[in-house]
């Protein structure tokens, strides 16, 4: 696995530590307020068990999973869900937690399809933001950290179901996705 990776962005220690200061800031923006946190699978889930360990306040948990790339690396813009929610959340303090906004597609799916559900309040908590490539005007409320224009995996992050369990987050060689003479960028 390792083998396929150009550059280590992030070490687990850098994530760690930035993971922590997110859950501070929600520990401390939510108190007193019935929160649900929404782990968006699968890629999601690693952080999300981080996250959580950090958060100080009572909250619950659920789960969403949407159609993804499949083996590509661009979004489609086309949205399945997977997997809904298994509880209602009208009158409740949302937080969607995702591993990245790349192109924007799939969460302002997700946020406009929770927003129908009357919650009290909706945010979103991603743990990667690649700004240049937005496609949909979406913003998290909550960022762990901006990354430049390219594929990434690791630390629950994949391509093609592969290497979410490095620990770290990197750069994949893009010889992996695009092989040489390709039109794949
Ligand atoms: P979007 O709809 O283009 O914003 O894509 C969001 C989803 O695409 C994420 O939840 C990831 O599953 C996947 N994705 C986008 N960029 C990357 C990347 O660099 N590495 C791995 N998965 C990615
Ligand atoms: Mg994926």
């Amino acid at each position: 696995m390792q083998e396929d990776i150009q550059e280590v962005l992030l070490d687990e220690e850098a994530i760690l530590g930035r993971v922590r200061e997110l859950a501070e800031g929600i520990s401390e923006d939510y108190a007193g307020c019935d929160l649900v946190l929404i782990c968006i699978l699968k890629g999601a889930a690693i952080f999300l068990a981080d996250l959580v360990r950090h958060i100080t306040i009572p909250i619950t948990l659920d789960f969403m999973a949407t159609s993804s790339y499949g083996r590509g690396t661009e979004s489609t813009g086309v949205v399945r869900i997977l997997k809904d929610l298994d509880e209602p959340v009208e009158g409740r303090h949302v937080l969607i937690v995702e591993d990245i906004i790349d192109s924007g597609l799939t969460l302002k799916y997700l946020y406009d399809n929770l927003a129908s559900r009357h919650p009290a309040s909706l945010k979103i908590c991603t743990l990667l933001d690649k700004p240049e490539r937005r496609l949909v005007n979406i913003k998290a409320d909550y960022n762990g950290f901006l990354i430049p224009d390219e594929f990434v995996v690791g630390y629950g992050l994949d391509y093609a179901e592969k290497y979410r369990n490095l620990p770290f987050i990197g750069i994949l060689k893009r010889e992996i996705y695009a092989p040489a003479g390709g039109k794949n960028t």
